[in-house]
């Protein structure tokens, strides 16, 4: 049947040797394993490196009794679950109750006969099987239950992941179009005036050179005209004029570029990579970054080092590239901005805040490197160590997701088979540097 036979005894334990004999005998022709004690004292020891699959425990024995030794065993935490099957006279009803009060699970009545020794024998031996199958089931499903558990919460940690990556990216995509969309709602009345302004420039022209010669035919014109050349300042406004129109036009021309890089910047394009000018996605990006690095009343404005090197058009995904390198400015004026913290204007001014932007050709043309880098505080290694992982961040919450370097690293090395680094220690800066395959296939 099962292993508890094969390998845990019966142990018997009464202090008369003629029983020991019978017992002993019956068992071993039933082909049960038998040990033998012969008082409580040496049951108690023999359970502790031997312990048995089931005990036929005496009553009556000098020294520790049946009793005692049945409740040391109960005490015992080891043996407390090896069934006990007590050994008594057969109209003993007294010391039967008692004996199942202490734990016992049956009795068996002297003097023995074989058939029923054997046969209450079985039964618990079969009991004792079958609630040590069930153990180990509970045991493997507990188990189970501990690993399903972990399994749960690891997925549900993923999903939490997944759901705020999610949103951010759907924030980015909503974000993107709205740029876009002003970017592109803006491109119409920006050209509308600046094709306006050029006529405008050229009529105002004809109209002051008509003036002048008016002038010149009639230089007395009379009184009421000259009052009125005297009240608008005629000479101040023909002078005036021109420059004027030429403001214009010069933010006229300003908003037109912005309008662009808003284009530029938030160019989508999810599907298939397209052939794009990264100095153009750099520059957009910085326009759309201006805001954030003109001087205010506690620090000069940030100075940007461009140092652009000859790189060709790469094909990429620009919108997502655009995301990676406003999201390393933005990290960079961050930085800076918390290095600023408790120095003065002047301060500030004697050491300015920089960031640097540079481009080149790297791997004998296979790749290209864009590195951004600041003069800010730095991070320690420890910092360094977690940058790139999902939600790290070490700003207050509200201003700092912890997502801008985990999606770039996803953006550089998943979609363009790239390279994001880092190079950073505490007081030094940081920059970070981004490698771009440069694919040279079909045009
Ligand atoms: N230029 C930098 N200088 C110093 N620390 C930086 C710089 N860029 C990133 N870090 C560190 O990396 C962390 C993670 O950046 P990021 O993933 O963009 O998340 P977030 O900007 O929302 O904190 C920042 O919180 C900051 O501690
Ligand atoms: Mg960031």
């Amino acid at each position: 049947m099962s292993q508890v036979m094969e390998t845990e005894p019966i142990l018997i334990v009464d202090d008369n040797p003629n029983n020991l004999k019978v017992l002993s005998y019956a068992l071993g022709s039933a082909r049960f394993k038998v040990a033998v004690a012969k008082s409580g004292e040496g049951a108690l020891k023999q359970v502790q490196y031997k312990p048995p699959a089931l005990i036929l425990l005496d009553v009556m024995m000098p020294g520790m009794d049946g009793f005692e030794t049945c409740k040391r065993l109960k005490e015992n935490p080891a043996t407390k679950e090896i069934p006990v099957i007590f050994m008594t006279a057969l109209d003993d009803t007294d010391n039967k109750v008692k004996g199942l009060s202490l734990g016992a699970v049956d009795y068996i009545t002297k003097p023995f006969k074989t058939e029923e020794v054997l046969a209450r024998v079985n039964v618990h031996m079969k009991l004792r099987s079958l609630s040590k199958q069930l153990q180990e089931q509970n045991q493997i499903l507990e188990q189970k239950v501990t690993e399903r558990t972990a399994e749960l919460a690891l997925s549900l940690e993923k999903l939490k992941e997944t759901q705020i990556q999610l949103v951010q990216h759907e924030k980015m995509a909503t974000l993107g179009q709205l740029v876009a969309g002003v970017g592109h709602e803006i491109n119409n009345p920006v050209n509308f005036i600046y094709g306006n302004i050029n006529h405008a420039q050229q009529y105002i022209q004809e109209v002051i050179t008509l003036l002048n010669l008016y002038k010149k035919k009639f230089p007395e014109p009379g009184a009421e005209i000259l009052k009125q050349i005297e009240a608008i300042d005629l000479d101040f406004v023909v002078e005036d004029l021109p420059q004027l129109i030429s403001s214009l036009k010069e933010g006229t021309q300003r908003i037109a570029q912005i309008s662009k890089s808003m284009r530029t910047f938030s160019r989508s394009d999810t599907s298939q990579m397209v052939k794009f000018n990264i100095h153009d996605g750099l520059d957009s990006t910085i326009l759309i970054l201006k805001h954030r690095l003109k001087a205010n009343e506690k620090r000069p404005a940030i100075e940007i080092i461009k140092n652009y090197g000859n790189l060709p058009e790469v094909w990429c995904y620009p919108g997502q590239l655009n995301q990676v390198f406003m999201n390393a400015i933005a990290n960079a004026i961050d930085a800076l901005d918390e290095s600023n913290q408790g120095r003065s204007y002047e301060e500030i001014n004697a050491d300015p805040n920089k960031i640097a932007i540079r481009t080149e050709i790297i791997d004998n043309g296979d790749y290209m490197a864009i590195a951004i880098e600041d003069n800010g505080p730095g991070m320690s290694q420890e910092v360094k160590a977690k940058i790139f992982d999902h939600l790290f961040t070490t700003k207050p919450p509200g201003k700092g997701t912890g997502l801008g370097l985990s999606i770039s690293r996803q953006i550089v090395e998943e979609k363009h088979r790239g390279k994001l680094r880092c190079i950073s220690s505490e007081g030094l800066g940081t920059e970070f540097i981004i490698e771009i395959p440069i694919y040279k296939s079909s045009d």
